[in-house]
């Protein structure tokens, strides 16, 4: 995609998530990977009232291009960009579920096949820093591993992908996956599925 296209999917994907719920009010932030740096959402803008033009653009280094004060989250998404040379596309997201597994400090552990999704037998939740610092990029980098999602902990999730749909979706498969594990939670825990068959 063209920037140009990919500032008006931003905008799409991040509408998205604000009216289906999976990041509520202002929380959350997407970016799209571009020569040289990326395309992100600007901090606390209400997602209904978001346009292609207030997308900002950053370079790999941290300097903005042109004008708009970039999502808080930058340091991760770049992190996450730097050390995942396979990763277009970054959707964080304050969803319900998610975040209440992951202010209990819990990842979510092979109780689904479907947990396979996002890349291996387990979803890790990264160590808690404060929002927008290196030490939380440094976390999250680390959750993720070769992975592609993580729990935050006292905080969301992150999900990426080769594609702004295939980051969006696989937060929204987070988000299922949490809310089934927490439900499975309170019928006594889950039986969990073997190496070998998450393999
Ligand atoms: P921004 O509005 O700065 O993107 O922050 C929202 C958020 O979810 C921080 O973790």
């Amino acid at each position: 995609m063209k920037p140009a296209e990919l500032r008006a999917a931003i905008v799409t994907t991040a509408q998205a998530a604000g009216r289906s719920g999976l990041t509520p009010g202002s929380s959350g932030n997407v970016s799209a990977r571009i020569d040289g740096g990326m395309l992100i959402t600007p901090t606390a803008t209400k997602y209904e009232r978001l346009t292609p033009a207030a997308i900002v653009e950053m370079r790999a280094d941290g300097t903005v291009v042109g004008n708009g004060l970039p999502s808080s989250e930058a340091p991760f998404h770049l992190a996450i960009y730097r050390a995942r040379p396979e990763a277009n596309a970054i959707v964080h997201a304050h969803s319900p579920f998610a975040t209440v597994l992951a202010c209990a400090r819990m990842e979510i552990p092979a109780f689904h096949y479907m947990v396979a999704v996002a890349g291996a037998d387990r979803i890790l939740c990264a160590p808690y820093a404060t929002f927008g610092t290196p030490e939380l990029a440094n976390n999250a980098v680390m959750a993720l591993m070769s992975r592609k999602a993580c729990l935050l902990a006292n905080h969301g999730q992150i999900a990426i992908g080769d594609t702004l749909d295939a980051a969006y979706d696989l937060a929204w498969e987070v988000e299922t996956l949490a809310a089934q594990y927490w439900r499975v939670l309170q019928i006594g825990g889950p039986k969990l599925l073997d190496a070998d068959e998450m393999g």
